[in-house]
């Protein structure tokens, strides 16, 4: 048979390296050239309480720029604007997103003892000879420890945010680290800008999951990809960061009348008695990176009777918070170079949680694993699903009045389902799915709901395309679970889903959306998906121990 011209293998990025494409490495950093306009701040921190200094580090070409801060709340609200602020051009290291920038404080500010709890978003713009410029920093008040502890705390996904912070050149992801600088970094530091699109992000960038499935016939395609390198915005916007996520989340809840404080992955790791005033912890979108230290506050939270809901997925690996929070690390598929293998401290070794040597299976804090769900609507994978989730259980109280019977596709016209999911292992009994345990979860974990999930993009030999996923997180996946990988292994290490579970734990109780894309079902307003957000926080944020 000959192939007809639209037929041959799909190439992989490797073979088309040689023209710029939307899947190679680039990066959002600083020009180094002062002829260049351009303005980057940080903080040293991410989160503070009213009254606490707010020290601004700004590198800027500029001669002068101007700063506005705004609540970026169910309305943004201007608080504060300062403009001719005199620019500092300040050095920055080579290898910053590994030791940080190191730049000097250009701008102090007092935060007002009555400014609200919530996401604030810090504003730089600088104008020059007809050209201007504007970057965003991001930074969570705490609420005013004189007032009652709010019943929720929203905490968001630092980890991740910076394991995709591509700012200055290398994440968790790609980079410039490495002897021959074009490797991904185990290291990654908090004191640098956020990339462009993590803290502000205009309102029709597209979403990892596309707006409509795949249709047969047509060419893949990746337009959150193809649009943040036409306009220059971080390639991994779409996998992180308060624009993309929580603050969709935080907007919605404000505007429905719930009332929420604020903190983030690393305000746990410093404080693990965090939650304690809290009736429910909140965790929303790309969930991927916990330290021990954070999971075991969520852990000691829930058996004592703490909620957690968690509208977020994708929990796989482990990371360590050192330097007093300033770094990062996780060295991921190259866990064997982490300096705790083989030392009194290997169960700390950054490698998947359900893998040797971290043994400690996601399901045993949120009811699901990492490993055991995985892609969903990016690109082939799945790409020609549902978008939703198919319901089992309608009648679980947290599906209450959101009109959903069994076989449902829940969330499906706002695209919830993905990009990346986790899911459990499960067997079927006349219809309806529960967990076998035998990858760590609790017996008594009901699934409410279940999608299907890949980690092999699957190639149907269209001339022209090219893989992006491919197989290689199922050949880590057989690698790491299975010893070694062979055609069975990889096969068993192929397949996934997205489980809704909710579980009693301890005195405490968990519900896990185990999706990323969850908030775009509040964000796009199906009905259904914000009538079950509704039943679990009206259930965890006001009620007593089981
Ligand atoms: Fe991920």
């Amino acid at each position: 048979m000959t192939r007809s011209e639209d037929q041959g293998p799909a190439i992989t990025p490797r073979t088309r390296a040689k023209a710029r494409h939307i899947l190679d490495h680039y990066y959002i950093g600083p020009s180094r050239d002062a002829s260049v306009l351009e303005i980057w701040g940080y903080t040293e921190r991410m989160t503070y309480a009213p009254g606490e200094l707010l020290a601004l580090r700004v590198s800027t070409t500029a001669r002068e720029w101007d700063l506005e801060i705004g609540r970026d709340g169910a309305t943004y609200e201007v608080m504060h604007r300062e403009s001719g602020l005199k620019g500092v051009h300040q050095r920055t290291p080579k290898d910053c997103s590994v030791t940080g920038c190191g730049w000097e404080v250009t701008y102090e500010f007092r935060i007002p003892d009555d400014w609200r709890e919530g996401g604030y978003l810090v504003t730089l713009r600088a104008e020059q000879d007809g050209d201007r410029v504007e970057e965003h920093h991001l930074f969570l008040l705490r609420r005013a420890p004189e007032k009652p502890a709010a019943p929720f705390v929203l905490i968001c996904a630092t980890g991740t945010w910076l394991a995709y912070n591509c700012w200055g050149g290398s994440n968790h992801y790609e980079g410039i680290t490495g002897p021959e600088g074009k490797s991904f970094s185990p290291v990654v530091s908090t004191q640098r800008p956020w990339s462009r699109g993590f803290c502000k992000l205009p309102a029709g960038a597209p979403r990892a999951v596309p707006d409509t499935p795949h249709k047969p016939g047509d060419m893949v395609r990746y337009p959150y990809m193809e649009w943040a390198y036409s306009y220059g915005y971080s390639k991994k916007y779409a996998s992180a960061g308060w624009a993309s996520y929580e603050r969709h989340f935080a907007r919605w809840a404000e505007a429905e009348g719930y009332e929420f404080d604020f903190a983030t992955q690393h305000d746990l790791e410093a404080d693990p008695d965090l939650l304690k005033d809290y009736q429910c912890a909140v965790f929303v979108g790309h969930d991927e990176y916990w330290s021990a230290n954070m999971r075991h506050a969520v852990d000691s939270f829930t058996e004592g009777g703490g909620r957690v809901a968690r509208f977020a997925g994708n929990f796989l690996w482990q990371t360590r918070i050192e330097d007093q929070g300033r770094t990062q690390v996780c060295y991921k598929y190259t866990a064997d170079l982490d300096p705790l293998v083989a030392s009194d401290r290997e169960h700390l070794v950054t490698s998947a949680w359900e893998v040797f040597p971290a043994n400690w299976p996601g399901a045993r804090t949120f009811g699901v694993n990492g490993l055991k769900g995985v892609y969903a609507g990016l690109g082939r994978c799945v790409g020609q699903g549902s978008g939703g989730f198919t319901v089992y259980r309608p009648d679980h109280w947290a599906f209450e009045g959101a009109q959903l019977g069994y076989g449902d596709q829940l969330g499906a016209g706002a695209r919830v389902f993905g990009y990346e999911v986790d899911g459990l292992d499960y067997r079927m009994d006349d219809g309806l799915p529960f967990p076998t345990g035998l990858d760590g979860a609790d017996l008594g974990v009901q699934i409410l709901a279940l999608g299907l999930a890949t980690n092999i993009e699957p190639d149907h030999e269209i001339w022209g395309e090219t893989l992006y996923i491919g197989n290689s997180d199922a050949v880590f996946k057989a690698e790491s679970m299975f010893g070694v990988c062979t055609d069975e292994t990889l096969d068993r290490s192929s397949r996934g889903n997205g489980a809704v579970i909710y579980w009693q734990r301890g005195l405490g109780e968990v519900f896990t959306a185990s999706t990323c894309e969850w908030v775009m079902g509040l964000v796009r307003q199906d009905r259904q998906v914000e009538q079950i957000t509704r039943n679990v926080l009206n259930r965890f944020g006001n009620c007593q121990p089981l």
